[in-house]
């Protein structure tokens, strides 16, 4: 068993040049990827890349809550019901740019808790400087989630303690391998091995060593490599818990 990258945005204007090599790289170095929608456009162009070895989830994100109504429901709903659409996500809220206000960025991430709720789906959370409020509204739904994934963790310590409470999964992108990144790495020693996970978030937060540039899901590799240091533990061995984890949390079976 290999790595895996269980958040990357595949269908992002950013890989329109390349898109089909990088999806064979990716392929090459790893078992399985999953592509994760922003928007409804984000997420339909998500279900266009689903296939052998490519899982999709769809959401709306915070920055977009303001345009989240019925509509979204109904067609995130549709989209749900494709084969291969693992959760829903990403969604949460996002208190650094508060592109919508955080009383409707909350009605809009309840909305879609109720959805995943529903339809028995684990979901996938964007939370940037709204631990508090992140916090309480998934402790409300934490025994109704069919599972739970704190994607790109960004805070620290404390937190990652909080959300291991709820029984979420604790995911690491790239800027964890930063080297200022302390509190991020505080949190990730926190996190035991059968709760973590590690994605690329591509094309954002390239890890070190190729923090700057356009990332990529099979830079996925150098976070584990650092987890693994950091952690004091074989990588081999955070190689296999972390990919059975996600298998794990979005219900995909080994053998695919
Ligand atoms: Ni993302």
């Amino acid at each position: 068993m290999g790595l895996v990258d269980t958040h990357c945005h595949l269908q992002s204007q950013r890989f329109d040049v390349d898109r089909a090599t990088v999806q064979v790289a990716c392929l090459k170095a790893l078992d399985w990827i999953v592509v994760i929608g922003d928007d409804i456009p984000s997420s339909e162009a998500a279900l266009d890349l689903l296939g052998p070895r490519i899982y999709g989830v769809v959401g709306m994100h915070p920055y977009y809550a303001k345009d989240f109504d019925d509509a979204t429901l109904e067609c995130l709903r549709s989209m749900a019901a494709t084969e291969k659409v693992v959760a829903l996500g990403e969604m949460g809220l996002d208190y650094f740019n508060e592109y919508s206000p955080r009383d409707v960025q909350a009605l809009a991430f309840r909305h879609q808790l109720d959805l995943a709720c529903e339809l028995n789906l684990p979901v996938v959370i964007h939370n940037r400087e709204a631990d508090e409020d992140c916090h309480a509204i998934l402790s409300e739904y934490a025994d109704r989630l069919a599972g739970c994934i704190m994607h790109c963790f960004g805070s620290g310590p404390e937190y990652a303690r909080k959300f291991l409470d709820l029984g979420f999964y604790i995911s690491f992108a790239g800027n964890v391998t930063f080297k200022k990144a302390i509190q991020l790495q505080e949190a990730a020693k926190v996190v035991p091995l059968e709760r973590l996970l590690v994605e690329t978030d591509a094309p954002y937060l390239a890890p070190v060593p190729m923090r700057g540039k356009r990332c990529e899901p099979h830079y996925v590799a150098h976070t584990a490599a650092f987890l693994a240091e950091l952690k004091g533990v074989d990588p081999a061995a955070l190689e296999a818990q972390t990919t059975a984890n996600a298998h794990q949390v979005y219900r995909i079976p080994k053998t695919a």
